[in-house]
């Protein structure tokens, strides 16, 4: 059964541009050859992920995550087997959020820091609305820069 992780961290605080299209760069090659899909979202400094796919792949590319300077403060915030894939067309989806897609977000979920949600008990549900919402948003954009829509 496919497997789900997602976790948060810090990124450094020399962290660039640059420094995330090499991220995304490693991220998408390596997932796409191993059959991992996932989200990246960005926000003032901290990053957010959900990654999919088989559990031992997922579980060992997320050991070496955890060990990569580009961020420290890796939190796991939930695992879980899951029927679904949310991002079955991603290799890596990356979103850098703005103020305003977090007004939009509190809504109905409060969390002006992806922190919190390693705090909250019903982080699960959280973290898959939130997932689910940028989804949606990521794929909206995309679209909307092809013109397609
Ligand atoms: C926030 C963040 C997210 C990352 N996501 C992925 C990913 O989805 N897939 C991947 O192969 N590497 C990802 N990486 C890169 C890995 O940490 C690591 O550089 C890569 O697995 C290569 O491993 P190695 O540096 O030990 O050779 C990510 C790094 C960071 C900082």
């Amino acid at each position: 059964m496919n497997f789900k992780l997602i976790y948060r961290s810090t990124a450094a605080p020399n962290i660039t541009d640059r420094d995330i299209n090499n991220i995304l760069e490693t991220a998408r090659k390596f997932n796409s050859k191993n059959n991992i899909t996932g989200c990246l979202l960005y926000y003032k400094n901290e990053f957010l992920q959900v990654l999919e796919g088989d559990e031992k792949t997922v579980l060992e590319l997320y050991s070496h995550i955890e060990k990569d300077k580009r961020h420290t403060d890796v939190l796991l915030i939930n695992q879980e087997h899951s029927k679904v894939r949310e991002f079955s067309n991603w290799t890596m989806a990356f979103k850098e959020l703005t103020d305003l897609d977090i007004a939009h977000i509190n809504e109905y979920l409060d969390i002006p820091k992806f922190n919190k949600l390693v705090d909250l008990s019903f982080y699960s549900t959280l973290t898959n609305k939130l997932f689910h919402y940028f989804s949606q948003t990521i794929v909206f954009e995309t679209m909307f820069k092809k013109h397609l829509i």
